[in-house]
């Protein structure tokens, strides 16, 4: 980089001198600072120290980026950094802050960045599963837990929520979200970021949180990871936007760019996106980062002719910081100087970006106190939470004649199989595993723990399961976890009859099958949801023994379970269930806590039903018409399991659903109202939900939609009446019409019950 702008002046000389005159008086000194003005110190800086700021480095060595910009260490020392990524040991986060605060001209401290996306040394549940807990508060106190052990080791700043709509479980990402609906996505966006961050600016307890990937990632073609979007104006605010809206009110610090094409611009260089939406309409004042070597990557797509034109493109669009391709670095100061870009635009991205590290406490607490952090992670009540997570994500899906819970009193064997009974790491996916995870409770070893010895448990693992194509993110280094060895044929054969002899001598076969980690996740798209390497073939053989038969679901995707939701009396979807996965399982399996998990998405019957939401418009011919309907003429068109579905050990009845009006002008905000009753004979919670239909308007509206929920825990006999609020908030919609949000006279349905299928019923009118 050149240095147009260089002062001669050293506040490092002028630091020393005071150094010394603290050393002579016998006062303490720490090289930490006292809290600077954001304004002063931008006016301190050059050209080349500002645009390092709106650079986050990689923490781990990429040649490329070496060979572009230099090395991470020289140029921190040279111009200090805006942020570096990857890197969670915490002596080496206190290396580079060192050369940041003792050796860079102006001591800026470094935002360390990283993927903590569902727990950092604790891991709770993937967010898909949290999403199933239909429960913000719980998604809220774990993300509490996930900020207070990464700001100990040193990271402040989270690359998380995610917030992608997922419509399509092809897509491998499906499981880093909130699932289908937008409604449900934005409660867990506010919970999370309040859960990152807390409320208090500044604690030394949270961190920055980041909303990505924005926006319409969810969307690839085909179920393709980074495939382009092509999603009209009018689904991006109605269903797409919602949670990033959601967020941002919420005070998220940062955005994160998202990497795909949307309509033909990329989403890290769209204008639309980063501007237009998130600065003028949603007035939002903190700073928004690319994702990983995007702003790069804008060549590729076809968008910049050249890194020169991929730093404008990417900068004038709204991106403030540039993760890890260093074409800010290389680039944007020529930019600058050649009057492209004005210093006044650079100045408006570094403030935040200072802002966001006075805010944190960064400037009087830059370093890592490696003595606090066992005691931190090691929290006991960290563990409970997590296992708490684990047994409210949980989702029974089905359960033929209470085939659920087992009864430890009844059993004296129990044979566990499957290549995911006593995986550690895939239990805690993909994100959870390359964090500082610490031990995992398996299935196996949490049903051990549970019966003690009375009972037999043996394990049966089954043939090994992999991906066709190896997942990328077995070699990038930053992690551990692995793809199941390969088996030879025969090797393939023996473990397959081993496990069906095992399930032979058993009572209860409880069969723990799905993905491993890396099968879902970032690069992880795939065409079939069948149940691979062989899992459904067991699963059909240990069914044919007669023993009554568990299938615990170990995955991030809804999965082709077809022929299981026919044969398999019980079904448990666990997801990837976290450290403390095992334990909760077990807790659910045998009794000790009851299932009331939801699904975030509704369940495809194969993947030729995808994408599938609940939430569509009606077509001309619907699929109960006559004739001519818009369902495939060989499988139904509707889910498996409809979004909002998860069974429970006791039932629940609704009635009295009653409106505060059945007339009301628009602007007006009713009252919903509906009993609850625990027809069942044991203690267990259910979720109440709401949806709305708009019969009629500027636009077509769909079937149903979201528009409230909570869950509520209640003793076999009692009842509760749950209240939810319609007002234009939950009325309103975003119409193609007029291109604005509207609320409309016309004539709504409700209904309440505890999924999207709920026949529960209401209407309304809004008068102009
Ligand atoms: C992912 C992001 C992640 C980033 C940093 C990217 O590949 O798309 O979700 O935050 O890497 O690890």
């Amino acid at each position: 980089m050149s240095h147009p702008f260089s002062r001669s002046t050293s506040p490092l000389c002028s630091r020393f001198i005071a150094i010394l005159v603290l050393t002579l008086l016998g006062i303490p000194f720490s090289l930490a600072q006292s809290r600077p003005d954001a304004k002063d110190l931008l006016r301190q800086m050059t050209l080349e120290e500002k645009i390092a700021q709106l650079s986050q480095l990689p923490g781990f060595p990429m040649p490329e980026f070496v060979r572009q910009v230099g090395k991470i260490d020289d140029v921190i020392r040279k111009y200090g950094a805006g942020s570096v990524l990857w890197v969670s040991e915490p002596k080496q986060i206190n290396r580079l802050q060192h050369i940041a605060v003792d050796e860079s001209r102006l001591h800026i401290p470094i935002l360390f960045g990283l993927d903590v996306i569902h727990g950092y040394h604790t891991i709770f549940p993937a967010p898909i599963a949290m999403a199933s807990s239909w429960d913000p508060k719980m998604v809220e106190s774990t993300q509490t837990v996930a900020a207070r052990e990464a700001r100990a080791a040193g990271i402040a700043w989270t690359f998380a929520p995610m917030l992608d709509i997922a419509r399509d479980a092809r897509w491998g990402r499906m499981v880093e979200g909130a699932g289908e609906d937008p409604y449900l996505g934005a409660a867990m966006a506010r919970a999370q970021v309040l859960g990152f961050q807390g409320t208090q600016p500044g604690a030394l307890d949270r961190v920055l949180a980041c909303a990505k990937h924005f926006a319409g990632y969810g969307a690839a073609d085909g179920g393709r990871d980074y495939d382009s979007s092509y999603i009209p104006e009018e689904q991006m605010w109605n269903t797409y936007l919602p949670p990033f809206k959601a967020a941002a009110d919420a005070g998220v610090a940062t955005f994160m760019s998202a990497y795909m094409d949307l309509n033909d611009i990329p989403a890290s260089g769209n204008r639309w996106l980063l501007h237009d939406v998130l600065r003028d309409a949603w007035s939002y004042k903190g700073f928004v980062v690319s994702d990983a070597m995007a702003v790069h990557s804008l060549i590729t797509h076809g968008y910049a002719r050249d890194g020169e034109d991929a730093a404008f493109k990417a900068f004038s669009a709204g991106l403030d910081m540039d993760m890890a391709s260093g074409t800010y670095l290389k680039y944007l100061g020529t930019e600058v100087q050649q009057g492209r870009i004005s210093l006044q635009q650079i100045d408006d991205a570094v403030l935040p970006i200072l802002e966001a590290k006075i805010r944190l406490g960064l400037f009087e607490h830059p370093y890592v106190d490696e003595t606090r952090i066992p005691q931190v992670l090691n929290a006991p009540q960290s563990l409970e939470l997590a296992r708490t997570a684990a047994q409210r994500s949980v989702v029974l899906l089905r359960n033929q004649q209470n085939a659920l819970p087992l009864s430890k009193n009844q059993i004296r064997s129990i044979v566990v199989i499957g290549p995911l009974a006593d995986a550690e790491l895939d239990l805690l996916d993909m994100w959870g595993a390359m964090t500082k995870p610490g031990p995992t409770v398996t299935v196996l070893q949490g049903i051990k723990n549970k019966v003690g010895s009375s009972v037999r448990v043996e394990f049966a693992h089954g043939p090994n399961i992999r991906r066709d194509i190896p997942s990328f993110f077995e070699n990038v280094g930053m992690v551990t976890i692995k793809e199941q060895p390969k088996q030879t044929p025969e090797e393939a054969r023996k473990a397959f009859d081993d496990a069906v002899a095992a399930a032979k001598r058993s009572d209860v076969a409880v069969l723990v099958m799905g993905e491993i980690a890396l099968m879902s996740g970032e690069a992880a798209s795939r065409s079939s949801l069948k149940l691979s390497g062989g899992q459904e073939e067991l699963l059909e053989a240990v069914v044919a023994t007669g023993k009554p038969v568990v299938l615990v679901l170990i995955n991030g995707r809804p999965l082709d379970i077809s022929w299981a939701a026919e044969h398999v009396p019980a079904i448990l979807e666990a997801w990837y269930p976290g450290s403390q996965g095992g334990n909760g399982i077990a807790d659910v399996l045998f009794g000790d806590a009851n299932p009331a998990g939801h699904l975030p998405v509704s369940w495809p019957r194969s993947s030729g039903q995808l994408p599938l939401y609940y939430n569509h418009n009606l077509t001309q011919r619907p699929e109960d018409a006559p004739d001519f309907t818009s369902r495939y003429w060989d499988i139904l068109s509707t889910p498996l399991y409809p979004f909002g579905f998860g069974l429970s050990y006791t039932t629940f009845t609704f009635d009295n659903l009653k409106l505060s009006q059945t007339e009301a002008k628009v602007g007006a905000t009713l009252d919903a109202s509906v009993d609850v009753t625990n027809s069942g004979s044991r203690l267990g919670d259910t979720v109440v939900q709401l949806y709305i239909h708009q019969r009629a308007g500027s636009a077509s509206r769909p079937v149903r939609q979201l528009k409230g929920f909570q869950r509520v825990n209640l003793a076999p006999g009692t009842k509760q009446t749950v209240h939810f609020k319609l007002g234009p908030d939950e009325l309103q919609f975003w119409t193609p019409a007029k291109r604005q949000w509207v609320v409309e006279p016309e004539q709504f349905d409700v209904w309440v019950g505890e999924s999207s299928a709920a026949t529960l019923h209401s209407e309304f009118r809004l008068t102009p």
